[in-house]
């Protein structure tokens, strides 16, 4: 692991996990880092999140998987993995001879997958856990639909994964709810680190020639340029409520995009979507964001949060 540089106006610390830049790869969009390491140099990024990981391997949904709207794509993969033991063994060697921050992304059924899931990353060399309670395509036993539609159900699972890791723990959160902030202050309160947001907004296309759903799953989660107006809206909210860091997420595609995140409360931004379309994305916002600071005598990104002028 390369030594974070001091002297970095993008270093930036979330909630314990030390960043050479806050650019990170959403969880689910950017692989386990073999497809891209001819395109871009993968060291340069802030860190890498993993496709969420789950106790057993799982096959995901069923095709079709993906559609492509006209701001945004649906998908339904539905956690498509191999498993807890495939990714020690074998995804988490290759990862972490990427030389960047590693935060493994886990998701579970009920309170006990995330528990045996921190408690096994504890002891591996991950830098940082984020907790996958938002994901809509695939079925909970919790009484609501996500856990993270429910403050209560919030408040229990990351209470139950921090007891489990001393790594710094971040709670991925739904845009699918009516008030973000409430659950926000349940994650911290219950002692996230840091909070995520935005999952996937809940979506659906229908091909009308053939009268059926685009997606086998019928519903999928909407991302890309489609929902950033809805993510920041939602960081807003949520920065005025709580005291972690939050991590900007949705349809994030230029530096542009990431300046209007940090305005708004976020510490750091993932990019997903931009991903399929320009491996480099990242990248070119990293080099972007850079330049953005040098042209205005800023010093440290740490300026820029939360400056929005309203
Ligand atoms: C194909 C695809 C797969 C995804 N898989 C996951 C996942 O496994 N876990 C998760 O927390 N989020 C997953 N996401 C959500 C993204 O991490 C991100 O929160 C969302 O796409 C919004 O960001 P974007 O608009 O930049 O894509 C996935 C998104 C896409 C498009």
């Amino acid at each position: 692991m390369k030594k974070i540089n001091t002297n970095n106006a993008l270093e930036i610390d979330i909630g314990g996990l030390k960043l050479a830049n806050p650019v990170m790869t959403a969880s689910g969009t950017f692989g386990y880092t073999q497809e891209c390491r001819e395109l871009i140099s993968v060291s340069e990024l802030g860190a890498v999140i993993t496709k969420s990981i789950t106790l057993q391997p799982s096959p995901g949904n069923r095709p079709p998987r993906l559609w492509e709207t006209t701001a945004g794509l649906l998908n339904a993969i539905g956690i498509q993995n191999e498993g807890l033991d495939d990714f020690v063994h074998s995804k988490l060697p290759l990862l972490k001879s990427a030389g960047t921050r590693i935060v493994a992304s886990i998701a579970g059924v009920c309170r006990q997958d995330y528990e045996a899931l921190a408690k096994a990353l504890d002891a591996t060399d991950v830098d940082a856990i984020e907790v996958n309670i938002s994901c809509p395509n695939i079925e909970h036993k919790s009484p609501t639909t996500l856990f993270a539609q429910d403050p209560y159900t919030t408040s229990c699972i990351i209470r139950s994964v921090k007891k489990q890791t001393d790594k710094p723990v971040i709670a991925k959160l739904s845009p699918n709810v009516t008030d973000i902030g409430l659950i926000a202050r349940a994650a911290e309160k219950a002692g996230a680190d840091a909070v995520s947001m935005i999952n996937t907004l809940i979506g659906m296309d229908v091909d009308i020639a053939r009268g059926k759903p685009r997606l086998g799953n019928i519903t999928g989660g909407l991302s890309g340029p489609a929902i950033k107006p809805v993510a920041l809206a939602m960081v807003w909210q949520a920065y005025h409520r709580v005291k972690i860091p939050i991590i900007g997420i949705g349809g994030i595609m230029s530096t542009e995009d990431a300046i209007a995140f940090f305005l708004c409360g976020a510490s750091a931004v993932q990019i997903g979507t931009a991903n399929f379309v320009d491996p480099a994305a990242a990248s070119n916002i990293i080099r972007g964001l850079r330049l953005y600071l040098k042209n205005r005598g800023m010093k440290n990104i740490r300026e820029l949060i939360g400056q929005l002028k309203v």
